[in-house]
């Protein structure tokens, strides 16, 4: 940790001036993620003020984390940069390639055979480059973060979307694609529009069966999956700071399911708590010594109107627990409602599984709180009707949890303990019968809960609410079940009720921990050697992808027109590819194929223009790889919404795909086709979408005179000769037009670190 501690030092060194600085530019008191985003400019003191939601701005991360499944392709682009070590610190995460099935010592023993392969390129690309290594086991990757390297002020970069859990320790932590994380370790600036500002005033105190889990719950129902795209959400007022630091956590977390950049709350005495319990008296020393830089300045609290482009303001005296779902998180339903909405809706009532964990609750307060609803039902005589299961966040969680008792009292319960890993919030999970496809619900206290993505099966109904309501309602067997107002009968035949939750913020024993999981980098790794067999199925070293041609793109056939919802899931499935994310060709073979093919309302079935066949989506477009001829893809509004996974975006760059064309984008994916080199487009008038016909071939125009604001022109040739011209946008910058020309932004660091 000295290496840290030394960097915060640093970081915290320049605040005062830095924050200064800027306060006199932009004339007016700052919001704590201005102050932030001021003292993390790349050019060091500002200035010039921003404008929020179109300047591009370059900043200077303190710190970049990569789980397993992303750090693959991460460091696979990283090892093409041409340099000797990260240049900031980094660490590596083994956590999403742990399936779920019996329990955590035989499922981590499985995961230790089965990827042993992709942990040891993981482990030896560590060791090589200077990146911390957090082994399987270890725990998930957000609640490590928080556990270890989370400051108060700090900016962050992840290769997750969920990064933003670090919010919770008054960081900005920012979910990106691998060629960012790339780009940072390489040690080039990081690129970000500046975002917009939401403020969250949270007033009253949580109580009863609420938690902060329903705060999030709360604000995704009014903001939608897509309200808070572009913009930094920041919460404020006396319901914040009468918080817990992992429960801040929660809520920054879930700020990946309405779009935000990423979320965050001021220093606070919950934070100066959680870093002197998990060992770091000398950041909270360092923390408290610049306490007035790490919030926001008084006046802005005290008119928030003034300073945020948008406020909401919760009272979390009156907030009731919530459930959201199913299939999206922002349908949020509370508890009171849930009877009549489950009716009205046909939603399956009876409960099939209760499962807690994940990066969003699976800290120590949460396990103590669920456990409190598991020991209660033990003592009244109550079994739990639906099947149960636990992930602990990491393992200090799971070491500290276990010693007080509380995994034992799960067990008693009838319980399974998982490995400290995603396990089921990653479609890692081997759920016995999920493979008939039956209609089921399920309950658990992760954060998404898209069709599919816990355990394959379209036709689970899944509902997110924090720990505690997912131990009662598991217990209980029904969505319906309201824990504040209903009884349950116990094995004497009595009703019984279950009192509200109680729990402990932080172990009063304090935490411990045997073996973390972690293995430090060595001092020198230049005699390290990293392999990569040529003929592995799980990792492929990559090849630079083409420079484009230097003319307009003509004779694009139309790959798929997408409808509705297509997110980064749909266009790059996890759950069994997961196993691919190293082998670019490989994964390729799940490309699109989650996607709703406008014109048959089918997934994975695409007219191929060549021989006039319907065939899964990556086989036809490798059929046009084969033929030479570039491709379009179509789709909805927000399209790539979802998770950082560059994934999405290089696999249609390997099959030959040349543009993407949407009514609007996911922030991140958006910047991870422009970093592949593809084309990232929007409709200047969505209703052009309408004018995309299935035979369609299509040529983009402009792209000789392609500069930033100026709109490219797109010619649909229709099967019947007729054809239509329409006008796309572009969000591209001069730098990232010159990534488009080199064919990827890789091309262009590698070249630089030759010279
Ligand atoms: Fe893992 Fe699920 Fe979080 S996949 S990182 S636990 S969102």
């Amino acid at each position: 940790m000295a290496f840290d501690i030394d960097m915060i030092k640093r970081v915290y060194a320049n605040f005062p001036s830095r924050i200064e600085a800027a306060r006199k530019l932009v004339g007016k008191p700052l919001t704590l993620s201005e102050k932030i985003l001021y003292a993390h400019l790349w050019q060091g003191d500002a200035s010039e003020t921003y404008t929020r939601g179109e300047s591009y701005v370059d900043f200077a991360p303190d710190r970049v984390a990569m789980q397993d499944a992303t750090a693959q392709m991460a460091l696979l682009q990283f090892m093409q940069a041409g340099r000797a070590k990260v240049a900031v610190p980094s660490t590596a995460h083994c956590d999403h390639l742990i399936q779920a099935k019996v329990g955590a010592e035989e499922d981590l023993k499985r995961a230790n055979t089965e990827s042993k392969e992709v942990f040891d390129f993981l482990g030896s690309v560590s060791n090589k480059y200077g990146i911390g290594f957090w082994k399987p086991g270890a725990g998930i990757i957000h609640q490590v973060v928080l556990e270890n390297y989370a400051f108060p002020g700090g900016m962050m970069i992840g290769t997750d979307s969920h990064t933003v859990n670090a919010g919770g320790l008054g960081m900005l932590a920012i979910g990106v694609g691998g060629a960012d994380a790339c780009d940072v370790m390489a040690g080039l600036p990081w690129e970000l529009k500046f975002p917009k500002l939401i403020g969250v005033k949270l007033t009253g105190k949580l109580n009863g069966w609420t938690a902060p889990k329903d705060v999030i719950l709360k604000v995704a129902g009014i903001l939608t999956v897509k309200g808070g795209t572009g913009c930094i959400v920041e919460y404020f007022g006396e319901g914040a700071t009468s918080m817990s630091c992992t429960g801040k956590g929660t809520i920054c977390n879930m700020g990946a399911e309405i779009g935000a950049t990423t979320s965050t709350f001021g220093y606070d005495e919950s934070m100066e708590r959680y870093l002197r319990a998990t060992n770091r008296d000398d950041v909270a020393d360092a923390a408290n010594a610049i306490k007035a830089h790490l919030t926001a300045d008084a006046e802005v609290y005290a008119e928030p109107e003034k300073y945020f482009d948008q406020v909401i303001e919760i009272n979390l005296s009156e907030l009731e627990p919530h459930l959201n779902g199913p299939f999206t998180p922002d349908l949020a339903t509370p508890i009171s409602q849930m009877k009549q909405e489950a009716e009205k809706n046909g939603w399956p009532m009876k409960v099939e599984w209760g499962l807690i964990g994940s990066c969003t609750n699976s800290s120590y307060e949460d396990l103590s709180r669920a456990a409190s609803i598991a020991k209660q039902a033990v003592d009244k005589g109550l079994s739990t009707k639906a099947d149960f299961g636990i992930n602990p966040g990491s393992e200090q969680v799971r070491f500290t949890a276990d010693r007080d008792g509380y995994l034992k009292t799960f067990e008693d319960l009838n319980a399974t303990v998982f490995t400290n890993a995603c396990g089921p919030c990653i479609g890692m999970w081997d759920r016995v019968g999920a493979d008939k496809q039956e209609k089921n619900t399920i309950v658990h206290s992760f954060n998404r809960n898209f069709a599919k993505r816990a355990d394959g099966n379209p036709n689970t109904f899944a509902f997110v609410a924090s720990p505690e309501m997912v131990a009662a309602i598991a217990i209980s067997g029904r969505l319906d079940f309201n824990p504040l107002t209903d009884t349950l009968t116990n094995a004497n035949g009595e009703q019984v009720k279950l009192d509200p939750p109680t729990g402990d913020e932080l172990p009063q024993k304090g935490f411990a921990v045997d073996d973390p999981g972690y293995q430090a980098p060595a001092e020198d790794g230049s005699n390290v050697e990293v392999i990569v067999s040529p003929t592995s199925h799980r990792l492929q070293l990559l090849e630079p992808f083409a420079a484009w041609e230097g003319t307009d793109l003509l004779g694009l056939k139309l790959l798929i027109k997408a409808k509705g919802k297509c997110t980064t899931d749909h266009i790059s499935m996890a759950g069994p590819w997961l196993k691919f994310r190293g082998h670019l060709d490989n994964i390729s073979n799940n490309m699109l194929i989650g996607a709703v093919n406008f014109f048959n309302e089918k997934t994975d079935d695409v007219k191929n223009q060549l021989t006039g066949e319907y065939g899964p989506v990556p086989a036809t477009q490798r059929a046009y790889k084969a033929a030479g001829i570039g491709s379009i893809v179509v789709g909805d509004e927000n399209y790539g919404e979802g998770s950082s996974r560059e994934h999405a975006a290089m696999e249609p760059r390997h099959l030959g795909v040349r543009a993407v064309l949407v009514k609007s984008f996911a922030r991140i994916h958006e910047t991870n086709l422009k970093k592949q080199g593809m084309l990232g487009l929007t409709f200047a008038n969505k209703e052009d979408y309408n004018k995309i016909l299935e035979d369609d071939t299509i040529d983009i125009l402009g792209l000789t005179s392609f500069a930033p604001n100026t709109p490219l022109t797109i010619v649909l040739h229709h099967k019947d000769g007729s054809k239509d011209e329409i006008l796309v946008n572009h969000s591209y910058n001069a730098q990232q037009i010159e990534w488009f020309k080199a064919g990827g932004a890789l091309n262009i660091i590698r070249k630089n670190a030759a010279k």
